[in-house]
């Protein structure tokens, strides 16, 4: 890693859109969708099947999940094509065992002899040196069925526009802020996306950045991984998905009664404060801001998503701040952080307070 570390360009060095996902952290997420797979064909559009562990897993899995086909997309620049992760480092007994004893670079063609199902070749295995938004890969777009990979943050917006406009099944990985993106959230609230098996991870990735905060490397040796390989920690990744998986459809249990005191009512909107979903009130069918957290239990039989109580979002559903110029100066001062489309409420002393972060959601009868 050392040396192709220097020939990363200033300018990917600034995006830092290289952070590649362990096989263990996609094996505990895809192990909830297999019964999607089943003759489907998959699209990595942003992994080179020579790092990409997403890669390796279909591969692996080809014939495990019944896929028809895998195609795998790179993006050129990528300063992974200088370099090679561990695909063939310590699962290579594995891969040769699979393989017949042959290297794990033709296991695609030996997966298809050793079972005869005529499935894959190597044509079936397309390395392309594009951006997932060229001609071709989204040509190759419009034949796949699910796409899975861990886009470049940076692109995150586009990436999910395409996916939507294509119309396309997916599961894959994003930071937990993307939640709160206006392009993002009404995706969420309206059911076209929602949150995969995984919710609010810590995740080490290889990378080919260094620059690691000591409590960084502490955790990242914690896990037995060595940051000296360019190992780091990212916390708040969530996986995004509009495959239906079994915790969507399961019911939060709600045991905590409603009263007033004990759940204000916001100044600016008509909804109740509720400070964690575990205090749900199991009677009130009214408008309730809860913390993001709620998006890991969200069942849409359950409850219905009203909006985001931030900036234009909040603005939109009508989270006014109608307070006298002179409290909200007073409150802003005490409140840095609040915006137009925050809501406000009096704690039980009588204390104005902004809640963190709030999704305004409802019980369905
Ligand atoms: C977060 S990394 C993940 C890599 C791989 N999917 C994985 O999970 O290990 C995102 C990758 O997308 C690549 N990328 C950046 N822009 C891209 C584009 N326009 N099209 C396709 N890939 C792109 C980056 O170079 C980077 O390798």
């Amino acid at each position: 890693m050392g040396n192709s570390n220097k020939t990363l360009s200033a300018a990917n060095k600034a995006k830092q859109d290289e952070f590649y996902t362990q096989l263990s952290d996609i094996e505990n997420e895809l192990k909830h969708y297999k019964e999607h797979f089943k003759g489907k064909v998959v699209f990595c559009n942003c992994d080179d099947p020579y790092e990409s562990n997403f890669f390796k897993y279909f591969a692996m899995n080809f014939n495990h999940l019944g896929l028809k086909k895998l195609i795998c997309t790179c993006y050129a620049t990528s300063p992974i094509m200088y370099k090679q992760l561990t695909l063939f480092g310590e699962e290579e007994e594995l891969c040769e065992e699979i393989t017949n004893k042959k290297p794990y670079k033709i296991e695609i063609t030996e997966v298809k002899d050793m079972n005869g199902d005529g499935a894959v070749d190597l044509q079936d295995i397309e390395l392309l040196l594009k951006s997932f938004r060229s001609d071709e890969c989204v040509e190759l777009l419009k034949q796949a069925d699910i796409v899975v990979t861990n886009p470049p943050f940076s692109l995150f917006r586009e990436y999910v526009a395409q996916l939507i406009e294509y119309n396309k099944k997916f599961v894959i990985i994003g930071r937990m802020s993307a939640v709160h993106y206006k392009e993002i959230f009404p995706l969420i609230q309206n059911n076209k996306i929602w949150i995969g098996s995984g919710f609010n991870l810590t995740m080490v990735y290889k990378t080919p950045y260094q620059n690691t905060t000591e409590q960084n490397w502490r955790y990242v040796k914690s896990k037995g991984y060595n940051p000296e390989d360019g190992y780091i920690k990212v916390p708040a990744i969530c996986w995004f998905t509009n495959l239906d998986i079994p915790k969507r459809h399961e019911t939060m249990i709600l045991y905590k009664d409603y009263n007033p005191e004990e759940y204000p009512k916001y100044l600016n909107f008509n909804a109740i404060e509720v400070g964690s979903i575990g205090e749900i009130p199991c009677d009130y069918f009214g408008n309730m801001g809860v913390p993001d957290t709620f998006l890991d239990k969200y069942n849409p039989e359950q409850f219905e998503v009203v909006g985001l109580a931030e900036s234009s979002l909040g603005i939109s559903i009508g989270m006014s701040a109608n307070l006298t110029e002179e409290q909200l100066q007073s409150f802003k001062a005490e409140n840095p952080s609040f915006r137009r489309g925050n809501p406000i409420y009096r704690d039980k002393n009588g204390k104005l307070r902004k809640p963190f972060s709030r999704i305004i959601i409802k019980r369905r009868k």
